[in-house]
């Protein structure tokens, strides 16, 4: 008799499978089996249920006919039983099947055919970057992650080094164990709403990779409104070499992506935090603008020394924190608990940073120079009054984002 037994499982998290069955004949006399799955490492998520289908298929070609008739594929669920998990060696139990022959002769023969292999040694299931998309695709929509087949393919490209077309160029190609366990943890963090641009330590904005850490804000495809903005500022001035301001730099993705489209431009980028512009002046770096972005320590305007540093700046971008004390308290769970709370908050009303932005701004600018402000969705009207409380500004202007919400401000500095 041959015996084959073939598990497709999505037991990927838990780690890969190694089988052994047995049967025998219960004291009523019916007909038992036993299946136990150990797993190669420690379940990753004890809780979860795991599905395995069993298609178990007997050859009786040496048995009488009537034995085969009565033998089918079987379908099992298995739920990991976390009373008996030990360290490395996690046990599975099936159900006891109670469709038994109560044939005497049956069970016997089954007997004296089965133990002479009680251990069944699977062979690994094999990984391929196509499986584990898929895999990884549907077990992170499971979680209600957002995006989840792009996190998958973020995920994917970070822990086998490939791009994400290069993903679908190498389909079927086997991933290394290693690279399994990398995997899998990373997945785990993703299901519990760790962004996906710390996990893999970057993100685009504006066409440009960003690296990124806990310590800045994930750059957001919003605030590249203020980025286009602030290019056709620059481009449309005649004078050549421009001054920019960007305060609040974070990861310094504004600066960056304006450096890049305008060469001509020379930024000065503040931050509060220097953990934050360590991250900036990676990006910089990795940009090669070292040359073009000086990088400055201290509470917006601060570490600025006019005339030392610049005379006075053609624009002042920020992407400021703006959100009050209401809006921080309902905050997805995947922005409150991982990215920096001074990045974010900005006093009740969150508009303590932009009136001090506005306070200082204008003698800050030259005649004609432009202040950018990103703002939060319901922030335009308040924003645009502080600006023009002020007195130093004309042509104020609030422009909506893609989803349709106010997004920027901007304003001309007067002549005088
Ligand atoms: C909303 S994040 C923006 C980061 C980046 N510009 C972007 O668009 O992704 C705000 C940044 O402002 C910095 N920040 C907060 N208060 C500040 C202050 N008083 N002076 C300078 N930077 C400040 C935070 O450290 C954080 O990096």
């Amino acid at each position: 008799m041959e015996f084959t037994l073939d598990v497709s499982s999505h037991a990927f998290l838990s780690g890969d499978i190694r089988i052994s069955s047995l049967s025998y004949i219960n004291s009523t006399n019916s007909y038992v089996r036993i299946y136990k799955l150990f797993m190669q490492n420690k379940p990753n998520f004890g809780n979860d249920k795991m599905s395995i289908n069993l298609d178990v298929t007997y050859n009786y070609k040496n048995l009488p006919r009537w034995r085969s008739q009565k033998t089918k594929p079987i379908q099992t669920q298995f739920k990991a039983n976390k009373a008996k998990n030990k360290p490395n060696l996690t046990q599975f139990k099936a159900k006891t099947n109670p469709n038994k022959p109560n044939i005497e002769t049956a069970p016997k023969l089954f007997l004296a055919f089965t133990f002479p292999c009680p251990g069944y040694n699977l062979p690994m299931q094999i990984w391929t970057i196509q499986k584990l998309l898929n895999w990884t695709t549907e077990y992170l929509t499971g979680k209600g992650i957002e995006s989840p087949r792009l996190s998958a393919e973020l995920l994917l490209s970070h822990t086998v080094g490939l791009t994400r077309i290069e993903l679908y160029t190498k389909f079927d190609r086997p991933v290394p164990p290693e690279q399994l366990d990398r995997l899998r943890d990373l997945v785990k963090r993703a299901a519990q709403n760790e962004p996906i641009a710390y996990l893999v330590g970057r993100t685009e904005f504006y066409s440009l990779q960003i690296n990124v850490t806990p310590d800045c804000m994930v750059p957001r495809p919003e605030t590249e409104l203020l980025v286009e903005r602030a290019i056709e500022f620059l481009r449309e001035r005649r004078t050549r070499t421009q001054y920019v301001c960007d305060l609040c730099t974070g990861s310094g993705c504004i600066a960056v992506a304006i450096a890049e489209n305008f060469s001509d431009a020379r930024i000065i980028a503040t931050d509060i935090c220097d953990a934050a512009l360590a991250v900036a002046a990676g990006n910089i770096k990795k940009h090669q603008l070292s040359d073009r972005i000086n990088l400055l320590c201290g509470d917006l305007f601060d570490p600025v020394i006019s005339g030392l540093d610049v005379n006075e700046f053609d624009l002042i971008v920020s992407n400021p924190p703006y959100v009050s004390t209401a809006e921080y308290e309902k905050l997805d769970m995947n922005v409150k608990d991982y990215e920096p709370k001074k990045a974010l908050f900005a006093g009740v009303n969150g508009l303590d940073v932009y009136s001090r932005i506005i306070e200082k701004a204008g003698q800050f600018l030259k005649p004609y120079g432009a202040l950018m402000l990103e703002i939060g969705y319901a922030q335009g009207p308040a924003v645009k009054e502080l600006l023009e409380q002020t007195g130093d500004f004309r042509e104020i202007k609030i422009e909506k984002d893609f989803h349709n919400n106010d997004r920027i401000v901007t304003a001309k500095k007067l002549s005088t």
